[in-house]
């Protein structure tokens, strides 16, 4: 019989909404006009990201899992982990490969998937706990930027942060974010850490502007989100869908364009917002990384690159970085 997974809940429970709020704000009353991708993943949200994963031309899944598949064993092995911690980790379905690979070591006593979505986080902590008896599996409801002081403590923890996820942070909030999770790692443990590579920029758009449209739909429930959870009037057809590729920057910036000037209330943001014919939002940065800057940016937070594994084309990155 396993053991039922421990769920550890850090969220006050009006947290979403609150915070919600003070995001779009802030976001929509500066320029550029943004809002945060992490209210993107709502159930539809969610539901259209699975579907992006399954698109042909987004390739940074199947490039991930491809490396995970190829160096699992390689991974745990240098890592030396006893407890693995998943930020953001969803379904944590490629993570699957680490624990069946820690599982033929013998290695692993903890594993820890912090998410918001409690939801999910639960079926996925009961599952793993299923397939994994003996495991210790404790659930982390929580965001990986305001609870890393909160991690659980003990053992020799190596901390998963995978799907390129970090991409979608601006330099600051990366230099803040590795910086805060270096500071609560004690020596020994490491980072795992997931990165989509620069490339042409033809594939890029591809992977972000998909025939099907499910990233259009995806970027566009933003608006639905606001609607629903601050009881919002945005009218998410009358903007179109602007992604494209910043060479400056290197990252892909997915905005929506408003294609009729068009006045917004945003009642629980305590905001009235005119929008001009042709301004934009934008939903979601994704930074693409060359190997030399994801190595600087651990340095800088004092994290040392231990290994770096890309799948065969060279389209994707896991950096394994050790606090010193
Ligand atoms: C889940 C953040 C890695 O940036 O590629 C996919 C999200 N947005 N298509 C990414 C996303 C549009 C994705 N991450």
């Amino acid at each position: 019989m396993s053991q039922e997974p421990q769920v550890c809940v850090l969220l006050e429970p009006d947290w979403a909404s609150g915070s919600l709020a003070a995001d779009v704000r802030r976001g929509l009353s500066s320029y550029p006009r943004t809002l945060p991708p992490r209210w993107l993943y709502d159930d539809r949200g969610s539901a259209l990201f699975d579907e992006i994963t399954r698109l042909p031309e987004y390739y940074p899944f199947a490039a991930e899992r491809s490396i995970l598949e190829a160096h699992a064993e390689e991974i745990v092995t240098a890592s030396g982990a006893t407890s693995l911690i998943e930020l953001g980790s969803g379904t944590s379905e490629k993570t699957r490969l680490l624990l069946d690979a820690f599982t033929s070591a013998g290695q692993l006593q903890r594993f820890a998937p912090v998410d918001v979505a409690e939801g999910t986080l639960r079926q996925a902590a009961a599952d793993i706990a299923a397939r994994h008896p003996g495991l210790e599996v404790v659930a982390v409801v929580g965001d990986f930027t305001l609870h890393l002081a909160h991690l659980p403590a003990g053992g020799r923890r190596m901390v998963a942060f995978l799907g390129g996820t970090i991409g979608n942070l601006y330099r600051e909030e990366r230099a803040a974010f590795l910086g805060a999770l270096a500071d609560v790692l004690e020596p020994g443990d490491s980072l795992l850490l997931g990165t989509d590579l620069v490339k042409s920029a033809d594939r890029l758009i591809a992977a972000y502007d998909d025939s099907q449209g499910v990233t259009e739909a995806f970027i566009r429930n933003s608006l639905v989100v606001v609607n629903r959870e601050l009881g919002a009037d945005f009218d998410p057809d009358s903007f179109s869908y602007v992604p494209f590729w910043d060479p400056h920057m290197e990252r892909m910036d997915l905005r929506l364009r408003a294609e009729v000037p068009q006045r917004v209330a945003i009642p629980g943001a305590d905001l009235v917002l005119d929008l001009a014919m042709g301004e934009e939002i934008r939903i979601e940065i994704s930074t693409k990384f060359r190997v030399s800057r994801i190595a600087a940016e651990l340095e800088a937070a004092g994290l040392d690159v231990a290994r770096v594994w890309t799948d065969e084309a060279g389209d994707f990155a896991l950096t394994l970085a050790v606090k010193g």
